[in-house]
């Protein structure tokens, strides 16, 4: 098995949202070094069109690189639905986006719902996922101020305050097309009483697979940086992450 001492992993999202698939590949990677960049005052970046999302994707890539990272993941739906192509062509590591999990989704039949945001339920590559995965049964479906609600309300989330925000509809299944939906995914499938799916663990595992590693032996020393944006609370919120699960605080 190839070690992973020397790894060293770059995140990407406009907030927190990206939190929860970084908790993820740091369970699954506990020896890989992570760094979390984020741009909390920007966002949201669902508002934002094509070419303004290429400009501020591509000023961040442009930090991440100096850094050298054996791999950068987008943990934004958005920008990968807008812009990785562009930053795959550009920059020279690896470079792994999320998408909406629509296959397992839809393989349990019936009505599917895509919740994700404008810029992302208007893309071409949501749009051809959807084609190719949906069986023609998938509805993509933009909430346009859930991703805002959920990065400013993160220590006071409320069922009521979600609710308002998502669309009336007769789901069969639930897709979260968006990380920062993740955090109120309990509420969600409460309202529309159906299975709820994310990419999480499939980024995840994507990750390990392209890393060449699958290391579950116990850190040692594993460093956790945030840069960028509101970085102070986006490490408090991993904290919290990392606390719920059992797993002690990083500083
Ligand atoms: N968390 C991001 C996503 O997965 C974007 C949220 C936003 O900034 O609008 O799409």
């Amino acid at each position: 098995m190839e070690t992973s001492d020397n790894i060293s992993v770059c995140f990407f999202d406009s907030g927190i949202g990206g939190l929860s698939l970084l908790y993820e590949c740091v369970r699954k990677l506990p020896r890989v070094n992570f760094t979390y960049f984020a741009d909390n005052f920007n966002m949201p970046y669902g508002r934002l069109s094509h070419s303004e999302l290429i400009a501020i994707t591509d000023g961040i890539f442009s930090e991440i690189a100096k850094l050298n990272p054996s791999a950068a993941v987008v943990a934004c739906n958005t920008v990968t639905a807008q812009c990785i192509e562009f930053l795959r062509s550009k920059y020279p590591f690896e470079i792994i986006g999320i998408q909406p999990a629509i296959k397992p989704a839809a393989a349990i039949g019936g009505n599917c719902l895509v919740l994700a945001t404008p810029s992302t339920v208007h893309s071409q590559s949501l749009k051809q996922l959807s084609e190719k995965y949906g069986r023609g049964h998938t509805n993509l479906v933009a909430c346009p101020d859930l991703a805002a609600y959920v990065e400013k309300n993160i220590n006071n989330l409320s069922k009521e305050g979600v609710e308002r925000l998502l669309p009336e509809f007769k789901a069969d299944s639930v897709v979260l097309g968006c990380t920062h939906y993740v955090f109120v995914k309990n509420i969600i499938k409460n309202y529309y009483g159906c299975p709820v799916f994310d990419g999480i663990e499939g980024t995840a595992a994507h990750l390990c697979g392209k890393l060449g590693i699958s290391d579950h032996r116990n850190s040692r020393g594993q460093k956790i940086s945030f840069k960028g944006g509101d970085y102070a609370k986006n490490r408090e919120i991993f904290n919290l992450i990392l606390r719920q699960s059992g797993i002690s605080s990083q500083n």
